[in-house]
């Protein structure tokens, strides 16, 4: 039987056993990446105490940071917590406290979409003699709605790009000298869904930070990882945060304890990953429309969204 299969094969034209070698390693291919996800699932998380008994995190005070710092408590780590809300920060090192009341906390209260001189040197001051094992670049900002770009002023853009891009960026350079040095550390950003697809129209600024953000951690983690360090971007589709208000709990929109749980598991593995399940599969399903009809049906879903909310006068 399988001989002649082989020989049907053999005595077909070259294009057809072109197309069939091609079609059969894309198969392949796609088998191999689903074993590789579901092995993502299974596999045991990293001890994070193993990359230093420190984690700094920004963007603690709400939804995905705030899970992640609370695991990172849970876990063993101590935290330097680096928020723009000083009240925000103490209710939150409070409420830690209460939680777990063998770690050790700093604050730093830094606004990344104004001057961050005295922040950063605050930061300084507070990682020189810890072993910041841990750098979670979290804190985002997002406009709330789907809009053209001429329609906001251009200083909102730009606080959207300090802070997703150029404080994330500044708060490396801080802190990788101590983990060269040490030999060991992680560098955890958080990237966005949106940067799977080819254009996440009326969002435009939003998504380039998360497009950079990609870039920086994949060239991070070649430049740095024969020296210990594992740089890692952590790619989420919505989670039910503040920054988008509207959408509650369900299936493929996690409570950001749920989406820390999956996330603080893939940790020191590869260099970009989905941490989130159900965001996997939207991913995977998002990749069969050619680009132009992706394109057309997320614009005019976001068209929708924007016209709903201004129905509702959010
Ligand atoms: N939620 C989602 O669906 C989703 C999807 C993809 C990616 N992400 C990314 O996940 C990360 C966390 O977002 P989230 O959903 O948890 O949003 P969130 O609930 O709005 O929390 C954002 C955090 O960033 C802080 N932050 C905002 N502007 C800041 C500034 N100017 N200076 C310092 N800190 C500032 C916030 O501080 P305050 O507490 O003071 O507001 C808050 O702690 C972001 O990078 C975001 O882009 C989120």
């Amino acid at each position: 039987m399988e001989i002649r299969i082989t020989e049907t094969l053999v005595s077909q034209p070259s294009w057809i056993i072109l197309c069939f070698s091609v079609g059969t390693l894309s198969v392949l291919r796609l088998f191999l990446s689903i074993l590789r996800g579901l092995y993502s699932f299974l596999r045991p998380s990293k001890n994070v105490v193993d990359f230093g008994k420190w984690a700094v995190v920004t963007g603690p005070t709400d939804g995905i940071g705030k899970a992640m710092a609370f695991e990172l408590a849970r876990r063993g780590l101590n935290l330097v917590l680096v928020g723009r809300n000083p009240i925000k920060l103490s209710q939150l090192c409070a409420e830690m406290k209460a939680q777990v009341p063998s770690v050790e906390l700093k604050t730093v209260v830094m606004d990344f979409a104004e001057d961050i001189g005295e922040g950063i040197r605050e930061l300084k001051g507070a990682t020189k003699d810890v072993d910041v094992g841990i750098l979670l670049n979290n804190a985002g900002l997002m406009q709330t709605a789907p809009t053209f770009l001429h329609e906001i002023d251009g200083k909102f853009w730009s606080d959207i790009i300090n802070v997703n891009v150029v404080v994330p960026t500044i708060i490396s350079t801080v802190l990788l000298p101590g983990m060269l040095e040490r030999r060991k550390g992680a560098i955890i950003n958080i990237g966005s869904g949106n940067t799977t697809i080819p254009a996440f129209p009326l969002f435009s600024v939003y998504s380039s930070t998360k497009r950079y953000i990609r870039c920086f951690s994949k060239c991070l983690h070649t430049e740095y990882r024969q020296r210990g360090i594992h740089v890692q971007c952590q790619i989420p589709w919505i989670v039910a945060t503040k920054m988008v208000p509207t959408f509650k709990p369900s299936m493929f929109v996690p409570t950001p304890s749920q989406y820390a749980n999956s996330a603080l598991r893939c940790v020191g593995y590869g260099s970009e990953v989905m941490p989130y399940w159900s965001h996997v599969l939207q991913t995977v399903l998002m990749q069969f429309p050619a680009d132009f009809i992706m394109n057309w049906a997320t614009f005019k879903s976001l068209m929708d969204v924007r016209n709903q909310m201004k129905r509702q006068g959010v």
